[in-house]
């Protein structure tokens, strides 16, 4: 009787057990950084944990607007890579949860996207805002090389700039709000208006207007010079300027889903990509951001954030759910295409 009531218990531990093996070998990703960087990052971590990783990559405004829709029912874990500011609207919305990893290692802006959030967003790494144009592609047209924000106004500019949409892009949402910061919003959104005038094509994803002008698709791109650096250092004929009036720049951002279903596996995935042997690796799919980890190294062909004249970005503010909505839908409203 003692021997089956064992069996029983064993039979139903067994049953118990097994399901959750399988669940805590599953992670679902949300990547919002290059897809050769994600691929990158998905196959280290499988290889070292034996995981097994669903993967998706989606520009930062879209996976923002994934992890909204389905907060009732969460199917991502983790939201890796992308502009901080939207991973600071989904913590204030309450769509994401603390991890509760040590990032005493980590650089005091990366620090900050954590004490802004509650621990639930943590910066990964950071690169600044900026302009490139094809240099080739700029001498066949006769054009003047832009050195300023306020040089891309120019009419001698119509229809050769291309810059994404920032409904979508965490990047063209960074040059919204780095607009907003360096010449108060009416302003900011007159000029935008006014470049509007010269853009071709706003993309869906940030890093898509700089591969064009890498390829002779447009003149002039906006974008984050690390990607616009990713792109010349691969052979494209890109020029990259740090625009005079000083720019903004990007902590990119790393968050847990509220309700994740392998909550486990995304610590051990959080811990994993702050680690400063994992970030040292990004060189190897030429990823340029300055990793957020002290102890890891930064490639030499990174932008030197502390030579650019960078403003003081207030994350705070434009990751806020109120100030993103109200900024987008003038965008929409007055700049954006009808
Ligand atoms: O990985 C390239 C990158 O520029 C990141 O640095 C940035 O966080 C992300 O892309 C932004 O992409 P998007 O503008 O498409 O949201």
């Amino acid at each position: 009787m003692k021997h089956s009531l064992k069996l029983g218990i064993a039979v139903l531990g067994l049953f118990v057990a097994a399901p959750q093996v399988a669940f805590t070998q599953e992670l679902n990703l949300v990547c919002s950084a290059e897809q050769d960087w994600c691929d990158f990052m998905v196959n280290l971590f499988e290889e070292e944990t034996g995981a097994d990783v669903a993967m998706v990559r989606k520009s930062s405004g879209e996976a923002l607007a994934q992890v909204r829709a389905e907060a009732s029912n969460p199917k991502i874990d983790v939201w890796w890579g992308g502009t901080g500011d939207p991973h600071l609207v989904a913590a204030e919305e309450g769509l994401t949860q603390a991890s509760g990893v040590d990032i005493s290692e980590l650089q005091d802006w990366a620090q900050n996207m954590a004490t802004i959030s509650d621990g639930k967003t943590i910066g990964i790494y950071a690169g600044a805002l900026g302009i490139a144009y094809n240099s080739e592609l700029l001498a066949e047209k006769g054009l003047e090389a832009p050195k300023c924000w306020a040089d891309l106004a120019d009419p001698s500019y119509v229809g050769e700039i291309q810059v994404a949409n920032p409904n979508s892009s965490g990047t063209a949402y960074t040059e919204l709000a780095t607009f907003v910061q360096l010449f108060g919003e009416d302003e900011a959104f007159a000029r935008l208006k006014a470049i509007g005038e010269n853009v071709n094509q706003y993309t869906k994803s940030g890093s898509a207007p700089s591969k064009a002008a890498g390829r002779g698709e447009t003149t002039i791109s906006i974008g984050f010079m690390h990607d616009m650096v990713k792109l010349a250092s691969s052979g494209f004929p890109l020029e990259i300027v740090a625009p005079c009036e000083g720019t903004g720049y990007e902590v990119g951002g790393m968050s847990i889903i509220e309700g994740a279903r392998n909550f486990d596996m995304a610590v051990k995935w959080v811990e994993f990509a702050l680690r400063p042997d994992i970030q040292s690796r990004s060189v190897e799919v030429k990823s340029f951001q300055v990793p957020s980890n002290k102890n890891a190294s930064v490639a030499p062909e990174s932008p030197d954030l502390a030579s650019i004249k960078l403003i003081d970005y207030d994350f705070a503010t434009y990751g806020s759910s109120e100030t993103r909505g109200r900024l987008l839908a003038r965008w929409d409203d007055e700049v954006g295409p009808n």
